[in-house]
């Protein structure tokens, strides 16, 4: 019989009692819950919470997105901090400026009564063409997971789940909801698998959502294999899975209740489809799971539930704040930190205010606004405000420097130029009729080249034409090809997509009060038919539904060091306004077990005039490899500040189980016994040492 209770009865129960410990209260509510009302905590409704269960206090569970900070449609409207793109985040090669972002976004998302964070994207760059490439962190896992783990950790230090998306190989948004991601096992686990299983041995983050798309044919909410057998059994992970939104209701051909059940789906979201519970309760009649099965995927729910304080007093979880003047600096530091100088010809950057006179400010992207109500899907955020870049220049010139819109009298002319969140293809007008078809950088859609928009190229050279002091600042969230401009111009700053502070982060840049550090956690092609993901149809988009992963293990960097392919700009590459003098490389040790660090040190002196930062990269090579192994991989970086003629010793600690491989034959790990380059340097094409050690 169900028990009913009074308010007081309730406070009275043990899974209300705080100070037992998470497992007991977790296995009381568990035995006090009807089938009935398990099935319904199963899944979703109004969007982006579960169902409350008034019999047993059980409030909703709320969830909102994601990767840019707290969107307005996941917080009943709400206007929040704005913070920069994931890829712009990675650039800064900054671990603490990561966890300082989970910090701040936990708690906005604690000051308005929300419990989980859709966020971070952890999906790898496997093509530039991705729509949501600048949502999430890089080409290369060690780096992806190297910021995701400090960012976990920040978001749940507030009580707050984040959730781990999108698991996996999610890797284009082009038949999203159907595609099939067809590779080896080595390449699923050692490129696509492998930030999500660091991070959750690592950080410990209490959900994970499963991509939409397939895996070699199976979907990832029926996935038993990539879901109960990889994550509970060989990384106990011990948060939820939760569905993509809609996930269940387009799937093709669908997966049934009992597969996703069985396979260790927690959640399914929005609402009902294949969790519903006349599904379900048929499924469970059939005898198609036991009650042992439903009370396992039931319990972490309900864990996460606990760790985030559902059935706690208010008064004794964190407060949360959200818009403060600390977050929305941390904004601005983190898109300082991120933005990336890519050219700087006779040291043109930065300007100097007490010499210019009048500045052109041109460009499609130079008051456009970035920050509004889905733009770009789920990733949207609309802040209070936005500085645009127009806004950031015009508030530091004024009555110092006239902007104009003419370049030819111009002492400087800045090009604001780039991609937007603009979905599907867009038809632009360029030279009367003729029309053109460009993507965007938007969840829901795929680019479809990789040059600028033709009439942003035609501004570009046009205005160098007429002054050839014209610097060029992107606003995008992908790599973008050059040749047809690059030569022309004497500066380029990636600014990625930076948030609502952007506008006063990229004038401090211009105007050196900052100088840039930030990194390309990305390479750049050229053309995109040097890119790996686009050799032919069926590598990108696919054909017939089946995207083939033919590049296997060497995506980005390791591709183009494979096919001795010059990129644009290779990956870890960045300029600054001052120079550093690196020597004396020395490591602690030239034999070293498998469990052991390798501390490898190096001497780095600012020689400069002005305040800056490296970011030392540390890459290794298996010299007697029993398999392809590639020339270079990231296995260690560390990020330094030093002032005008300052010397600091960097030290980079290496873990040997960030040089193992993926063995197909045991299934397993393997940290090979053998002798190993190290190869150290401030680009993945700019390495100033070599040395080697070996593992015993
Ligand atoms: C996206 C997720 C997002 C979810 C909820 C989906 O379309 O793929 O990243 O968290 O919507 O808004």
């Amino acid at each position: 019989m169900t028990s009913k209770y009074s308010k007081r009865e309730l406070a009275t129960l043990p899974f209300n009692n705080s100070s037992l410990d998470i497992e007991s209260r977790v296995d009381d509510l568990l035995n006090r819950l009807t089938l009935d009302e398990k099935f319904k905590l199963l899944s979703g409704r109004l969007f982006y919470q579960t169902r409350s269960i008034k019999r047993l206090g059980i409030k909703p569970f709320k969830m909102t997105d994601g990767p840019l900070g707290i969107s307005m449609h996941s917080s009943f409207f709400r206007k929040n901090t704005r913070f920069p793109g994931g890829i712009c985040l990675a650039s800064t090669f900054n671990r603490q400026i990561a966890n300082e972002f989970g910090v701040a976004v936990g708690k906005e998302a604690r000051s308005i009564g929300i419990h989980a964070l859709l966020a971070p994207g952890i999906n790898i760059h496997r093509t530039p063409f991705n729509g949501r490439t600048y949502e999430y962190f890089s080409e290369d896992p060690y780096l992806t997971k190297e910021i995701a783990i400090p960012f976990v950790k920040g978001v749940q230090s507030q009580r707050v789940a984040s959730c781990l998306k999108h698991y996996v190989a999610n890797n284009q948004e082009t038949n999203r909801h159907t595609v099939s991601a067809e590779m080896d096992e080595r390449t699923l686990h050692e490129i696509y698998l492998r930030a999500f299983m660091e991070t959750v041995k690592e950080a410990d983050p209490w959900m994970i959502m499963t991509a939409y798309n397939k895996v070699n044919g199976q979907y990832l909410h029926g996935n038993k294999k990539l879901l109960r057998q990889t994550l509970w059994d060989k990384w106990n992970f011990n948060g939820f899975v939760v569905s993509d939104w809609y996930a269940l209701s387009r799937s093709d051909p669908p997966v049934s209740t009992e597969e996703c059940l069985l396979a260790g789906l927690s959640l399914e979201m929005p609402k009902r489809n294949k969790y519903n519970p006349a599904l379900l309760q048929a499924a469970h009649n059939d005898g198609k799971f036991s009650n042992e099965d439903l009370d396992a995927i039931i319990r972490r729910l309900l864990r996460v539930m606990f760790l985030v304080g559902l059935f706690e007093d208010k008064n004794s979880l964190p407060t949360g704040k959200r818009n403060t003047p600390d977050h929305q600096q941390l904004a601005r530091r983190m898109a300082e930190d991120g933005m990336i100088l890519l050219k700087n010809n006779n040291n043109i950057l930065p300007l100097d205010i007490s010499k210019i006179h009048k500045l052109a400010v041109l460009g499609p992207n130079k008051d456009k606004k970035f920050g509004k109500w889905l733009y770009g899907l789920s990733a949207a955020v609309k802040p209070p405000y936005e500085i645009t870049p127009y806004k950031g220049l015009k508030n530091k010139c004024k009555g110092k420097i006239k902007i104009v819109s003419d370049p030819s009298s111009a002492d400087y002319a800045i090009i604001f130029a780039g991609l937007n969140h603009d979905r599907r293809i867009k038809l632009i007008e360029i030279n009367n009729d003729e029309k053109m078809a460009i993507g965007n950088d938007s969840e829901g859609s795929d680019r479809n080249q990789l040059e600028l928009p033709a009439n942003q190229v035609d501004l570009i050279n046009q205005t160098v034409k007429q002054n050839p002091n014209t610097i060029v600042v992107l606003l995008n969230g992908s790599p973008i090809a050059m040749d047809s401009w690059l030569e022309n111009v004497p500066a380029v700053l990636e600014a990625w997509y930076p948030g609502m502070e952007g506008g006063r982060a990229i004038t401090n840049i211009l105007f050196g009060s900052v100088n840039p550090s930030g990194k390309l956690p990305i390479t750049f092609p050229k053309k995109i038919t040097d890119s790996p993901a686009h050799q032919s149809v069926r590598t990108f988009p696919g054909i017939d539904l089946k995207v083939y992963y033919d590049e296997g293990i060497y995506v980005g960097y390791r591709y183009f060091d494979k096919k001795y392919i010059e990129p644009l700009f290779p990956f870890g590459y960045g300029l600054s306004y001052t120079d550093f003098r690196y020597n004396n490389l020395r490591s602690s040790t030239n034999k070293i077990t498998k469990e052991a660090e390798l501390n490898v040190s190096v001497d780095i002196t600012n020689t400069g005039k002005r305040f800056g930062a490296e970011v030392i990269q540390v890459y290794s090579h298996d010299i007697e490899s029993r398999v392809d192994s590639p020339i270079k991989e990231l296995v260690g970086f560390e990020k330094v500040y030093l002032d005008p003629n300052e010397k600091k010793t960097v030290k980079i600690n290496l873990k040997m189980k960030d040089l193992a491989f993926y063995d197909k034959n045991s299934h397993s790990w393997v940290i090979e016994p053998g002798d190993y380059k190290l190869l150290v340097g401030v680009s993945s094409r700019d390495i100033l040492f070599e040395d080697s050690f070996e593992i015993i």
